[in-house]
């Protein structure tokens, strides 16, 4: 299905690699910082760059997607230590023939949900081209790389199989997860065959992205929490150590040599930290359910440990924040090494912006110090 024709060479030069060393498990002056959808609605430059449009149709433009990618790099300059693409986890159902809008004020909508065998075969016979489907994703980063003007690495990222499973077959958020239970404790064989299809397209998205200019990739897990620990083993975790060996494979055979880091998230996840810490990624993202000096002595030095700032802590005093970044800092040994600060989920539209900079101030005073 042809290549993307990317003049990798004239990339900037990175001037600031802590993300990338931390996430390689070098040792670091003080913890690289990010902060899940660090862009987006708390910012009012967003509301601004959007200028009312879909959301989706916002993605696909180049130009605006940079410009939001980088707007929480330039507000806090000098505290992130990488973007994230402006995009979405809803992008690989998009690219496999389905349907997706997003509701303001509501959250996705799938208008033709997975709710029969005969809606999961159409997918699985639906040809993917990744590079066709996505060519406007490949774009946008490689735009962005180019601005950024390797101040900061960028991040790409996907959605992890089990969650796209849950946001193909539920049409949107949901609370009892009453047809992504059904597709797997009914129809547990075609369920797997539809996560291997998700998962292949996953592999040569992320890989592409690497191509176009991603820098360190992320796959965000964020239903996790909804399966049990054995049905996690069956059906979300052999895909996510999938993802991990195979992008490396794929990017060889694109001519990329670069060692790219690799991170999960499996949200709510907490029964899987000592299977996720040797399933192939470099880094693993946790939740805020975690105390950070037990999943440390549950990791053993096996990987880099991200997170995991309880969001909600935004909404306190200074000291407040000060306090419980304190604690979550010297928890996860002091920062020097195997850790990179983040939140354990993303941002809220309604934080205060200059809540977010004292965060990240305190992170670079006290992971110095
Ligand atoms: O800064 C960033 O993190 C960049 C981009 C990003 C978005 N979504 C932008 C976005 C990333 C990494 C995501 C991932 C994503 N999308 C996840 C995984 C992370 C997580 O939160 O668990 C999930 C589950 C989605 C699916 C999704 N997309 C939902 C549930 C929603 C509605 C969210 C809400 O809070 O209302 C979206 C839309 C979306 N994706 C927005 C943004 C900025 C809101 C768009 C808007 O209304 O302007």
């Amino acid at each position: 299905s042809g290549t993307q024709s990317v003049d990798r060479e004239s990339f900037p030069v990175l001037k600031n690699d802590l993300m990338l060393r931390a996430a390689r498990g070098e040792a670091v002056e003080r913890p690289p910082c990010w902060i899940m959808r660090q862009a987006g609605r708390y910012l009012p430059e967003y509301h601004e760059a959007k200028a009312g449009r879909d959301f989706f149709e916002t993605c696909r433009d180049a130009e605006v997607a940079a410009e939001i990618t980088i707007q929480p790099v330039r507000r806090y300059r000098g505290l992130l230590d990488a973007a994230i693409i402006f995009s979405d986890i809803l992008v690989i159902p998009q690219a496999m023939g389905m349907k997706v809008e997003l509701i303001e004020g509501k959250g996705p909508h799938f208008p033709e949900p997975l709710r029969t065998p005969e809606d999961v075969e159409k997918v699985l016979n639906y040809k993917v081209d990744v590079l066709k489907e996505l060519d406007w994703a490949f774009k946008a980063i490689t735009l962005t790389r180019m601005q950024l003007q390797g101040e900061v690495p960028l991040f790409g990222f996907c959605g992890g199989p089990w969650t796209l499973l849950v946001y193909m077959s539920e049409g949107g958020g949901s609370r009892l997860f009453r047809f992504a239970k059904q597709w797997i404790n009914e129809y547990p064989e075609l369920s797997h065959k539809l996560l291997q299809k998700i998962t292949d397209v996953a592999i040569e998205f992320l890989a592409q992205q690497v191509v176009a200019g991603a820098q360190i990739l992320q796959v965000f897990e964020s239903w996790g929490g909804e399966l049990s620990s054995a049905d996690f083993d069956e059906f979300s975790l052999p895909y996510l150590k999938q993802i991990a060996e195979k992008v490396p494979k794929r990017l060889l055979e694109l001519g990329i040599t670069e060692n790219v880091p690799m991170t999960v998230f499996a949200k709510g996840s907490w029964y899987a930290l000592d299977k996720l810490c040797s399933s192939g990624y470099q880094t693993v993202s946790l939740d805020w359910s975690w105390d950070p000096e037990e999943a440390v002595k549950i990791n053993n030095n096996r990987v880099t440990l991200q997170g995991n700032l309880d969001p909600g802590a935004i909404y306190g005093t200074n000291e407040i924040i000060t306090k419980k970044t304190e604690k979550m800092i010297k928890g996860f040994g002091g920062g020097k090494k195997n850790y990179i600060v983040n939140f354990g989920h993303g941002t809220h539209p309604f934080m205060d912006t200059e809540k977010i900079r004292f965060f990240l101030e305190e992170c670079h005073r006290i992971g110095s110090a």
